[in-house]
């Protein structure tokens, strides 16, 4: 039994088809585009912005923005050529069971899991904090031990117990509320861009790139590993602040990724999952930069708040009626990301039980609903529990570590499978390959590389767990061993 067998495209394809394991083909490329804005803007927008200009890069955080948008880019294609050569759920597991192998396959999946129950976790206890400040502006306060920070986060569980029912039901029904969420998001953020261009004063982007100065190292477990790789002292601002914002800012692109996972829920995958991962992108980049400028505009960058730039930069100039708007936009917005994180969840569960890499017990479909229902309350119950009771917000790197890493795997995978299976029909092909993919992979890599010592230590720690539960489990009952020795039938792939 090798570590390295693959599941083929048409395997993954044919198991699609099988009636326990069906899914109920609804979504169009505007619901996936909603998807993926509704995942992408969320708390990282709100605070990162803030604390990369006054940190590290000024004015050019608008530069950082259009970094970590290139990085993400790549990545991008990277996805949407998979999405559309392999449209099976599981997004970066599948793809990488069908080019690099079962144990790339398995690690992938292990860290979706990472990045999305904890993203989904990170941002419900968010969505709380900013639920009891946008209440505490109405005059209203939640008692403190039953509310963000408190002993028990209450509202926390009863968002994911909520959201985790609805997707439970249907995902049609998830992405209607999903689109009304999304629509006040949106109109939020554009509100914060139109009412800040008129307190813009030019003379604060000057300088746009300030110079670099060394800085105050952090030290021990808290430093990036490149830093205690290399010994190098840190420094800000300048072009290396810029590089260190775009480590920062990545946070908030984090999630397009996410819409690879519902690839069997799209009618026309082949071309609906390109359009829906590239078009949201393009959209949140465009609203990113447009933020990062009005606020460095507004306010010079070393007055900036870093815990709450956009609230505080409209106080600044007076207006802080603003501070419950972006409150409510905050509300609005974490919502749909925690919905988004949690279906994304249980469609990398359902593909991995399905490949019985975990239980094949879980994966049943809902007859009625056609959900995978029993994963989605499982992730539910977790997700509630975890939010509700731990001081998991402060594990916010552990979210990019996990995407890093299957961003990686993903850009080399297109690579592997373009050369394993140059037959195979693309709905979307990623130019230039091999270099862009290779470039997208190495960016991911640096990336990875600026995330804290500390981090990197529970990663690993993380996937020691995933080795152990590979070994003693997934690897015996996996299907795709099983087919070694009990032939199926295979069905033709189709268009
Ligand atoms: N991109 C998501 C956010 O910023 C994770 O909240």
């Amino acid at each position: 039994m090798s570590l390295f067998r693959t599941k083929s495209v048409e395997q993954s394809i044919a198991d699609t088809d099988e009636p326990e394991f069906r899914l109920k083909k609804s979504l169009s490329a505007l619901d996936l585009t909603v998807f993926g804005v509704g995942v992408v803007i969320g708390a990282g927008i709100f605070t990162l912005t803030g604390r990369a200009a006054h940190d590290v890069a000024g004015p050019a955080v608008v530069i950082s923005f259009i970094v970590a948008a290139i990085a993400c880019g790549l990545a991008a294609m990277c996805y949407a050529e998979f999405a559309s050569t392999v449209p099976v759920s599981g997004s970066a597991y599948t793809f990488s069971y069908a080019s690099l192998g079962e144990l790339f396959a398995w690690i992938i999946g292990w860290d979706l899991i990472l990045e999305m129950f904890l993203g989904a976790s990170v941002v419900a206890q968010g969505w709380s904090a900013y639920l009891s400040a946008f209440l505490q502006q109405l005059g209203v306060a939640l008692p403190a031990a039953i509310s963000s920070g408190g002993v028990v986060d209450v509202p926390a569980i009863l968002l994911v117990l909520l959201l985790g029912g609805l997707m439970t039901v249907g995902i049609k029904e998830s992405l209607r509320v999903n689109l009304v969420l999304v629509a006040v998001k949106l109109f939020i953020v554009l509100f914060v861009i139109i009412a800040g261009i008129m307190f813009i004063s030019p003379a604060n982007y000057n300088p746009f790139v300030p110079p670099s100065a060394p800085t105050e190292s952090t030290s021990g477990l808290t430093q990036p590993l490149l830093q205690f790789l290399s010994g190098l002292e840190p420094a800000t601002f300048g072009v290396g602040g810029i590089l260190a914002g775009a480590a920062l800012v990545f946070f908030a692109y984090i999630g397009f990724d996410v819409v690879a996972t519902t690839a069997e829920e799209t009618k026309n995958p082949q071309r609906d999952l390109p359009i829906g991962i590239i078009a949201s992108l393009v959209i949140c980049t465009i609203l990113y930069c447009a933020v990062a400028l009005v606020v460095t505009g507004m306010v010079p960058y070393d007055q900036l708040n870093p815990k709450a730039a956009l609230a505080e930069a409209f106080a600044f100039h007076g207006q802080t009626w603003m501070a419950t708007i972006i409150a409510a936009g905050a509300v609005a917005g974490l919502t749909t990301v925690v919905l988004t994180l949690l279906i994304g969840a249980t469609r990398i569960i359902f593909a991995m039980s399905r490949d019985r890499l975990l239980p094949g017990a879980l994966a049943k479909v809902h007859p009625r609903f056609r959900t995978p229902w029993v994963i989605s309350i499982i992730v539910t119950v977790i997700v509630a529990i975890v939010a509700g009771l731990t001081p998991v917000g402060i594990l916010e790197e552990m979210v990019n570590i996990g995407t890093l890493s299957a961003f990686v795997l993903v850009s080399v995978g297109v690579v592997v499978l373009r050369r394993q299976r140059p037959d195979l029909k693309r709905g979307f092909r990623v130019p230039f390959s091999p270099v862009l993919p290779i470039v997208s992979a190495a960016i991911c890599a640096y990336l990875m590389l600026n995330l804290s010592v500390e981090t990197w230590l529970r990663f690993l720690v993380w996937l020691a767990l995933g080795f152990a539960i590979y070994f003693a489990y997934s690897r015996r009952h996996a299907r795709v061993g099983m087919q070694d020795f009990m032939p199926r039938v295979v069905s033709p792939p189709k268009d």
